[in-house]
């Protein structure tokens, strides 16, 4: 299992998600201000993931800020803070949501029983996380059919959740399984999470794979290298319109094209069951300075006007699937998330 979050003695650390896969190091995080500010600068990412830090980044924040003056003010505070990290991911405010409730089912509990519920609360967050990955892994690698290639964006695996991975999970299950697979992974512009963070644990899982840019991924289709698309979600709509890293779109709209079936792996805190469709979902928009920019260096002129939306929203219309934890969905998503929402 990969050490992408862990509570230790009152600390949080994350790999630092940034500097992968140049360097393996560490961000340590001693205030629900460190933990914010790793979200947003993305020390890490992932929807899970930043659910599982969101909820820690709680645990810590109350411990240290009850200390001085009214809980339900530093409670407030601190969620308020982790809140305005980033928009698109449902996962985060799920997580604050659910801390929320142990805090208002203790209203009565001690500031120090009170820190204690919600780190057990956090810690809980974590350990499903990794059952609920390895659930959606079982529910999907049937759909993996031996020698098969997948086509994959953006990072899914175990970095981008507590662990295990959601539509990386589904390939790690069925190679667990001994069905030869070989993934395709979409490098990811700007930020590179397939180039940098998908190939860094694929390498370290022993799955065959390549990189394409994002470009080829059509031209690859089209030469029958491609048997199925599989992607992860921030957000998805009560209808299945989905949110997830920018040129996911793209992705499903080749693979409709193609006739390759195109599959969203995501767990129910994924769902947004207040949207009836994706118009409502926040799309995040980064600076222009990472199309502008690659690692430090300009890769365009010095103030070309840019654009960075971070997701896109990909319309139910266009997937074949959703995978949860509690099995597939399948279209008419609205009535089946529902269902497995319930589960
Ligand atoms: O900007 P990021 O790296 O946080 O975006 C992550 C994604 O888009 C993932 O595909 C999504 O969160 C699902 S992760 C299991």
């Amino acid at each position: 299992m990969l050490p992408t979050i862990e509570w230790r003695d009152g600390r949080v650390i994350m790999i630092d998600q940034r500097l992968l896969p140049e360097k393996e190091a560490y961000v340590e995080c001693r205030s629900h201000e460190d933990v914010a500010e790793a979200i947003e600068n993305m020390a890490i990412r992932g929807a899970p993931a930043i659910g599982v830090a969101a909820a820690m980044g709680v645990a810590l924040g109350f411990g240290r800020e009850a200390k001085s003056g009214r809980t339900e003010d530093a409670f407030n505070r601190v969620t308020e803070r982790l809140r305005r990290t980033r928009p698109t991911a449902r996962n985060l405010f799920w997580a604050l949501e659910r801390m929320k409730s142990v805090f208002e089912q203790n209203r009565d509990a001690s500031p120090e029983e009170m820190t204690s519920r919600l780190e057990a609360e956090a810690l809980a967050v974590e350990a499903e996380d990794i059952d609920i990955n390895k659930r959606i892994g079982s529910a999907g690698r049937s759909l993996i059919r031996d020698g098969m290639s997948v086509i994959t964006h953006c990072n899914t695996g175990g970095l981008a959740t507590a662990g295990y991975g959601t539509a990386l999970g589904i390939v790690r299950a069925a190679f667990e399984e001994g069905r030869k697979v070989r993934v395709v992974v979409d490098e990811t512009r700007p930020y590179l999470q397939g180039a940098r963070l998908t190939c860094w644990e694929l390498r370290r899982l022993g799955i065959p794979h390549v990189l394409i840019t994002d470009g080829a991924a059509g031209w690859l289709m089209k030469g029958g290298e491609v048997g199925l698309a599989l992607v992860g979600a921030d957000r998805v709509a009560r209808n299945g319109d989905t949110a997830n890293k920018i040129g996911t779109y793209s992705l499903a709209v080749l693979a409709r094209e193609h006739g390759i079936p195109f599959y969203v792996a995501a767990p129910v805190s994924t769902v947004d069951f207040s949207l009836a469709d994706g118009e409502g979902i926040p799309v995040e928009e980064r600076s222009e300075d990472e199309v502008r920019n690659f690692g430090g260096r300009p890769v365009a002129p010095p103030d070309t006007p840019a654009r960075n939306p971070a997701f896109d929203v990909t319309p139910a219309r266009l997937i074949a699937g959703i995978i949860t934890e509690h099995g597939i969905a399948r279209p008419s998503f609205e009535r089946t998330l529902r269902s497995l929402g319930r589960s």
